[in-house]
């Protein structure tokens, strides 16, 4: 397969659904990929995903890149779009070029994500400026947590809807090439998806968006518990799994059952001969 472009995912708005997942590094790439996504983000969801915060602002544009370079070595077909950190497009569009072209030319990815509405217009314009692909993100943008007052979903009061919309429609005016709603009622996704001219990718926004996307460790259930939002679908349970096969590794190693003499590098008989004689050899000349 080659590899996926903006223009071929822009084209795809209301035909064949589009699939996309978080991935943040080489072996999560690799999944993602051979299951046939069609884009792959490396979502800031990496900071409690990955990392173990507690929310995603505790990531820097450092952090983003390491990982984005990471899922770029597995060399993916689908489309990588690096999510720009908080704190990466607040301080001036001449900053959020520099911080988005560090994801162009340190990893290699092909978009970049910047949440926000139509305040984040003049960064957004200054990326697509540089040639640098943008997906929007609107709805429950998680590093607007404190702003929010917690992850609550987005528009379920008209006068809010209503600026979500209003937001839709400027971002894609200014040229994104694509939309992530967030934690929005389904109604409103709708809305949003008939008003806009490119693709608008769900999570928790419901089913008439013209793609999903899901963290790939709720996918995958290797979250190891705790709270699970519930737009989150695990298709399977892949930290019990690891526990059980890392208990067996650990009751093998006690029985002595490992490792096997197949799992074990071995020394000719001949060479252990000449081992032993050269010891003796020492003893003899150490008495
Ligand atoms: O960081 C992330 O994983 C995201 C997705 C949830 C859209 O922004």
């Amino acid at each position: 397969m080659s590899k996926t472009t903006v223009p071929e995912i822009r084209a795809r708005k209301g035909g064949d659904k589009i699939r996309m997942i978080t991935a943040y590094d080489t072996p999560t790439a690799r999944i993602a990929d051979r299951a046939g996504a069609d884009m792959i983000l490396v979502g800031d969801s990496v900071a409690n995903v990955v990392l173990g915060h507690s929310d995603t602002l505790a990531v820097d544009v450092d952090v983003m890149v390491h990982h984005a370079a990471a899922v770029m070595r597995a060399e993916p077909d689908a489309l990588v779009i690096g999510d720009m950190p908080w704190m990466s497009f607040h301080v001036s569009p001449e900053q959020t070029v520099i911080n988005a072209a560090r994801f162009v030319r340190e990893a290699g990815v092909g978009a970049v994500k910047i949440e926000g509405g139509r305040k984040r217009l003049p960064v957004i314009g200054a990326v697509l400026d540089a040639e640098i692909p943008v997906m929007g993100h609107l709805g429950l943008t998680p590093q607007s947590v404190n702003v929010m007052g917690g992850y609550r979903v987005q528009g379920k009061e008209a006068e809010a809807a209503h600026e979500l919309i209003s937001d839709a429609r400027a971002l894609a005016d200014a040229g994104v090439f694509s939309i992530v709603l967030e934690g929005v009622p389904d109604r409103v996704a709708q809305l949003v998806t008939e008003e806009i001219a490119v693709p608008t990718i769900g999570i928790g926004a419901g089913a008439t968006c013209d793609g999903q996307v899901l963290v790939i460790h709720d996918v995958l259930g290797l979250g190891g518990g705790g709270y699970r939002p519930k737009f989150v679908r695990p298709y399977a349970s892949l930290a019990d799994e690891a526990v059980e096969a890392v208990g067996r590794f650990f009751s093998d190693v006690q029985s002595g059952n490992f490792p096997s003499g197949d799992e074990t590098y071995h020394m000719s008989d001949e060479a252990f001969d000449a081992l032993e004689t050269l010891i003796r050899s020492d003893d003899l000349s150490d008495s």
